[in-house]
């Protein structure tokens, strides 16, 4: 099939790239490179850089009908995504996911585009009632940023209704990790989850890591999170436009391990696999953060047949690390 990736250039989207390209698809990456990154192309694919809110170009780039008849999918990676950020400078978020998303999605409706694919996220829950958290969950974003998450799929819906757009709204947990056959090393600026952290700290850019909070209800007080490898969110991507375009149907479905890991379990894992010392240090909790968070992934199982395989703490680990150790 013919897909366009828009943010395909990012660090999901890369991935993701990588995976339809693997199973024999034509690719079109469009990004704007602003945090996506040139060594994340693949030759195979075409590229087109341009913005999401330049309504003209994307229009072009979407009703582009000379390759193989017009797009058969579209997935959507081209958001913000700093939680932090997004309470402080709401006005970027929704400017650029929500006026971004519309105008991606009036595109696909230019260009005929039926499936589309839409990077979601746990962030949509916000504090968890319980767990693990499934999709009958209540909805209540806690940052603007999972407001924002949240919004879009609620536009979805409507553009399923009132235009026949059949989407799959993939929500993410902790995404982690790099592709396990190692073809891709672009390296996010500025990282601000837990494992990049980690990495960099075992790299020597960053002397220490700070692990927010050790008095959490868990085990071990540190918090608790369902990592998820990359790799895995790419195959689900695969597999949830095989499902729209197949059946016919929308989905909202997790993606996350079913398994949790925490801050500590992690950083020993990590001085382990790299053999460096990666110190540590406890400071106070993080605003936000829940003590834990877990995902119940059987509907994403029971309707994609999807489960995770590569998202056990060593490989997030492991395949993280064969790309920050050459830096
Ligand atoms: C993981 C754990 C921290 C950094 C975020 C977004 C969420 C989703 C995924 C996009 C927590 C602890 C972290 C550090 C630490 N994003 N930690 N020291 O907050 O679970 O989820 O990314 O959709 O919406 O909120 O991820 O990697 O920041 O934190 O101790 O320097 O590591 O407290 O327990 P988080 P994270």
């Amino acid at each position: 099939m013919n897909i366009l990736i828009v943010g395909g250039a990012g660090y999901i989207g890369s991935h993701v790239a990588r995976e339809f390209l693997d199973r024999g698809h034509s690719v079109t990456v469009f990004d704007n490179l602003s945090s996506g990154k040139r060594e994340n192309l693949f030759p195979e694919a075409k590229f087109i850089h341009g913005d999401i809110l330049d309504y003209t170009g994307l229009s072009r780039a979407a009703t582009d009908r000379r390759s193989a008849g017009g797009f058969d999918a579209l997935v959507h990676l081209a958001a913000f995504k700093a939680v932090g950020e997004s309470m402080v400078n709401p006005e970027k978020y929704s400017v650029n996911n929500i006026n971004g998303t519309i105008n991606i999605l009036n595109a696909a409706v230019e260009g005929g585009i039926k499936n589309f694919i839409f990077s979601s996220s746990a962030a949509v829950f916000g504090r968890p009632e319980y767990l693990p958290v499934d999709e009958a969950h209540p909805t209540n974003p806690e940052s603007y940023y999972g407001f924002t998450k949240l919004e879009i799929e609620r536009f979805l819906g409507w553009y399923d209704k009132l235009k026949g757009i059949r989407f799959a709204a993939l929500r993410y947990f902790n995404a982690a990790g790099y592709d396990v056959k190692g073809r891709l090393k672009g390296l996010e600026s500025n990282p601000a989850n837990l494992i990049p952290v980690i990495m960099e700290t075992a790299c020597g850019i960053r002397k220490e890591v700070q692990i927010f909070g050790n008095d959490y209800d868990t085990p071990d007080g540190t918090g608790v999170r369902d990592y998820v490898h990359v790799s895995d969110l790419a195959i689900a991507h695969a597999m949830a436009m095989d499902y729209t375009s197949k059946n016919d149907k929308s989905i909202t479905v997790n993606l996350g391990s079913e398994t949790g890991i925490s801050v500590l379990e992690i950083v020993e894992a990590a001085r382990r696999i790299t053999g460096k010392p990666i110190p540590a240090t406890i400071v106070g909790r993080r605003a936000g953060d829940p003590a834990k968070l877990t995902a119940s992934s059987k509907k994403a199982h029971d309707l994609l047949n999807w489960t995770a395989q590569y998202s056990d703490l060593d490989m997030l680990i492991k395949t993280s690390w064969e790309v920050y150790r050459n830096i």
